[in-house]
This record gives structure tokens, C-alpha cells and sequence, in this order.
């Protein structure tokens, strides 16, 4: 059989930028032995070509001209790690008009101009792997390209953040700060540049709208996705949702719904989310990831491993390279299944229903509870828990959680509820997985 070389530009070289370079090297005679094809980095383009990088590598394969990549004819394969949309999606742009294959762990830029690059990509022959974009080195979006294809998905919910859930982690089982936990998950390389987009939950809504778009065979828009991120989760929220038998995760979950009011159509959202401790998504800790999928045929699946890090990424980057490399080697068929899809609607939040967490603090005076009662059950909400957990000058904690009930029920019972003069302005509300 030939031996090939592939030449790849890499767009890039931090956290996962270093990972690849790093396992590229370590698997060199591997990848080699395996594929027939030799993996050679040609040029390297980066903001800062003094900085130490992860390996050493000549220094003449650093520039800080975009064009030396792009418009290398010798460069078969773009690998964008840069991350964020601009200068990313001109890049890559400018790659596939240049009948280059691109590979990219950009999550931001996949949610968002996707469906634009692919069926640019499909227009010029070419394809874009993005496997790394979502959990890290877990396989996620081959499973549902090629293995669960002939199943319809009713269910996917996932814990999709890495830096996120290494927080909750460090918060829950070391009593950490919030602000120490994400200083820790910054220096292991989880964070994003600016880390809001992980604590805000975005980063898990850029995950989602991929994930359900191969799932449901649909193009989402990550704009219309509910979104709570993680910020307002206290420690104190923590240890009360572990006396009640939950511990909090930031959850992503998609749905295929028939709804009467709207029809057949999706929900999608991502919240911090109470889930019960025998529940395998509580078993997920640090950096590690998990989705759980339900499919008609198959039932339900579930994928777990490092969702962020740059060895488990590259891992991700590598296997995406050696599809690139087939698909020029003609041994891979170039089909860029995205093209098909259709926009499809979101079910509005407030069209669902929920089980509640809800901390409030409240004058510890007589009529309290009696008050909140009647806001809840004159919306329809039933209490499955209601507890007074402690009462300091004058101050009194109230943890409660609902029954399933509608969002549009709650958010009207907690708009009465704190407009009470009793209870005060700062409370937490977080959803429970039922
Ligand atoms: P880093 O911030 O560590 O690295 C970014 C790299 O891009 C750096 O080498 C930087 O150069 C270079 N760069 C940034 N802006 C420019 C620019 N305008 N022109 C040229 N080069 C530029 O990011 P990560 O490696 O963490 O993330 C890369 C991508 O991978 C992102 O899309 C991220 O979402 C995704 N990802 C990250 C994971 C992780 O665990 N970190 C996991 C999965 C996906 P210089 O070094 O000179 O500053
Ligand atoms: N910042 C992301 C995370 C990196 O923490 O999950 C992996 O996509």
C-alpha cells in the first residue's frame, strides 16, 4: 500500500493546539502503522511565536500570517484551534475555497455558522470534522452520524461542560470557593479563553444545539436555547440538595415533545439541575462528561469520559485527521449529511414543566408558611418537600421542592412568593431531574 504524507496547518497551538502537536509526535509510528499515512505538522500560526509551546517544533513552522497557511498549496488539512468565531469562521472560509479539509474543536463556531461552512464545504467538495467540539475525547457525534442512524432519538440529556462540572465537584465533595475551583480548572486547561461562556452555561448550549442537530436531524438555533449557567449556585444550595438526596449538575437536555398546544417539536435547555444521587449523571465528577440518549430501537445509551483537556481533545482531533486524510485518499466517502437538515422551532420554556428547588430567606414571624401555601396551591403547585432549615436574628431558611408542574404555574406562584414582605430578595431556584 502507498505511503502517504498529509500536511496539516494548524490554526492555533494552546491547551488542545499543544495536545495535538504533543500526541502527534508520541503517536507518530502508531498513527502510521495504523493508516499508511504520515501526520506532518507544515506551519503553525499563532499570536505570539516566542511563547513556550507544549512541544518544540523548528521555529521557522511559526508565523503569525494566516496566509502562510491558507495559502500553502502543500497544506492539505486545516486544523482551527483558535476557537471563538472571528478570525475562526474567515479562516476557515478561506481553507475550504482553497479545496483544504478543516478539522476544528470550535463549538461557538459549529452552533453558530455551521450549517453556512458545511454547505460550504459540501459546495467545494470538501468536509469539515468537528468530533472534538463536543465531549472532548468522548465519541460522541460519529455515534450519531453513523451507529445510531437508524434509530428516531426521543431523549438526549448530557453533562457537557467540563469546567462547570469540575466545580460543582471541588464545591461538593472539598467545600471549595466557587472563584478557587474555577482558578483550578483554568490552570488544568478546561476553561474557555474567558471562562463566561462555561459558567454562563453557553458553552453547554453551543454543545447542545450540535448534539441535537445530528440527534434530531434538525438545524437549531443555539440563540433560541434556555440558558441558566452555574453562577448562583451557593455551597449552602449544595449541602441542601445533598440532605435531600440530590446533588447539582449542569445539565443539558434535549426532547422530542408532542405538544397540544404546538405540535410534534423540540425542547432543548440548559440549567443547573438537581439530579437524585443513585442517578448514573451524579456519578460524573471533574472533567469527566456523560450523555445519555434514548433511541427508539436501540433504547437508552450512554457515553462517558474526559469532556475537556488537551490530551483527551487531541485524542478527539487526531481521529478526525485520519478521516480527513481517507476522505483525500478517496478510501472515505465525502458526505456532508448536515446539508440535509431543516430549521426546526423550539418549544418555548414556558410550555414545559419542572420539578423545583426553591431557598428562600423570610422574617421568621408566624403566617409565613401559611402565606406561601396559598400562592402555591392557588397556581396549582403541590409541595413535595417543604422544610424550615434555620432561623438566625429574626431570619428564617426555607428549602422547597415541587411537584412536576408547569413553568408558566411557577414563575407566576414565585412572583407572588416574593412579593411577599416577608420573604426577602435573594433566593435560589434550581430544576430537579424527575
Ligand atoms: P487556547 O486559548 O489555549 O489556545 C488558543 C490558541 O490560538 C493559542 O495558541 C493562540 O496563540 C491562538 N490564537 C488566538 N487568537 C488568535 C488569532 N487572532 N490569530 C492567531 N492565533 C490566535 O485555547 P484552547 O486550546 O483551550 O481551545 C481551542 C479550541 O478548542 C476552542 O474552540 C475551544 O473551545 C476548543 N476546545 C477546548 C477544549 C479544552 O479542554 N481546552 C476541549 C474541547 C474543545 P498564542 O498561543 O500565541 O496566544
Ligand atoms: N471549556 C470546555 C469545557 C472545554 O469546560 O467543557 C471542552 O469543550
Amino acid at each position: 500500500m502507498p505511503r502517504d504524507s498529509v500536511k496539516i496547518g494548524l490554526l492555533g497551538m494552546g491547551t488542545v493546539g499543544g495536545g495535538v502537536a504533543a500526541l502527534l509526535a508520541r503517536s507518530d509510528g502508531l498513527l502510521r502503522e495504523r493508516t499508511d499515512i504520515d501526520f506532518v505538522i507544515k506551519r503553525v500560526l499563532v499570536r505570539d511565536p516566542s511563547r513556550k509551546r507544549a512541544v518544540e517544533l523548528p521555529p521557522s513552522v511559526f508565523t503569525t500570517a494566516a496566509a502562510d497557511v491558507l495559502d500553502d498549496p502543500e497544506i492539505d488539512v486545516v486544523v482551527e484551534l483558535i476557537g471563538g468565531i472571528e478570525p475562526a469562521r474567515t479562516y476557515i472560509t478561506a481553507a475550504l475555497q482553497r479545496g483544504k479539509y478543516v478539522v476544528t474543536a470550535n463549538k461557538d463556531l459549529m452552533a453558530q455558522h455551521g450549517a453556512e461552512l458545511l454547505e460550504l464545504a459540501r459546495r467545494f467538495n470538501r468536509n469539515i470534522f468537528y468530533e472534538a467540539a463536543v465531549g472532548g475525547g468522548i465519541p460522541l457525534l460519529r455515534p450519531l452520524k453513523h451507529c445510531l442512524v437508524a434509530n428516531r432519538i426521543k431523549r438526549i440529556i448530557g453533562i457537557i461542560n467540563g469546567t462547570t462540572n469540575y466545580i460543582l465537584t471541588r464545591m461538593s465533595q472539598d467545600d471549595m470557593e466557587f472563584d478557587a475551583a474555577l482558578a483550578q480548572a483554568q490552570a488544568l486547561g478546561f476553561a474557555e479563553a474567558d471562562p463566561a461562556n462555561d459558567l454562563d452555561g453557553l458553552d453547554a448550549a453551543y454543545k447542545l444545539a450540535i448534539l441535537a442537530g445530528l440527534a434530531f436531524h434538525s438545524r437549531i438555533d443555539a440563540g433560541a436555547i434556555f440558558v441558566q449557567g452555574i453562577r448562583d449556585v451557593t455551597r449552602q444550595d449544595i449541602h441542601y440538595a445533598r440532605d435531600l438526596g440530590y446533588t447539582v449538575k449542569l445539565l443539558a437536555l434535549g426532547e422530542r415533545c408532542g405538544c397540544d398546544r404546538v405540535g410534534d417539536t423540540l425542547a432543548l435547555r440548559v440549567h443547573p439541575t438537581l439530579v437524585p444521587l443513585d442517578h448514573p449523571l451524579a456519578a460524573v465528577h471533574n472533567e469527566f462528561n456523560a450523555v445519555f440518549l434514548e433511541g427508539d430501537a436501540v433504547g437508552e445509551v450512554m457515553l462517558y469520559g474526559r469532556g475537556a483537556g488537551a490530551a483527551p481533545t487531541a485524542s478527539a482531533v487526531l481521529a478526525d485527521l485520519v478521516d480527513a486524510a481517507r476522505c483525500l485518499r478517496s478510501e472515505l466517502e465525502n458526505g456532508v449529511m448536515e446539508s440535509k437538515f431543516k430549521p426546526e422551532a423550539l418549544l418555548p420554556m414556558s410550555a414545559l414543566s419542572s420539578r423545583f428547588y426553591l431557598r428562600l430567606l423570610a422574617s421568621d414571624r408566624p403566617g409565613v408558611f401559611g402565606a406561601l401555601a396559598t400562592a402555591f396551591g392557588d397556581e396549582q403547585i403541590s409541595l413535595d418537600m417543604i422544610i424550615q432549615k434555620r432561623s438566625e436574628a429574626g431570619v428564617a431558611e426555607i428549602v422547597l421542592v415541587t411537584h412536576q408542574v408547569s413553568e408558566e404555574n411557577f414563575s407566576r406562584a414565585l412572583k407572588r412568593v416574593t412579593a411577599l414582605p416577608a420573604i426577602q430578595p435573594r433566593y435560589s431556584i434550581f430544576r430537579v431531574l424527575s
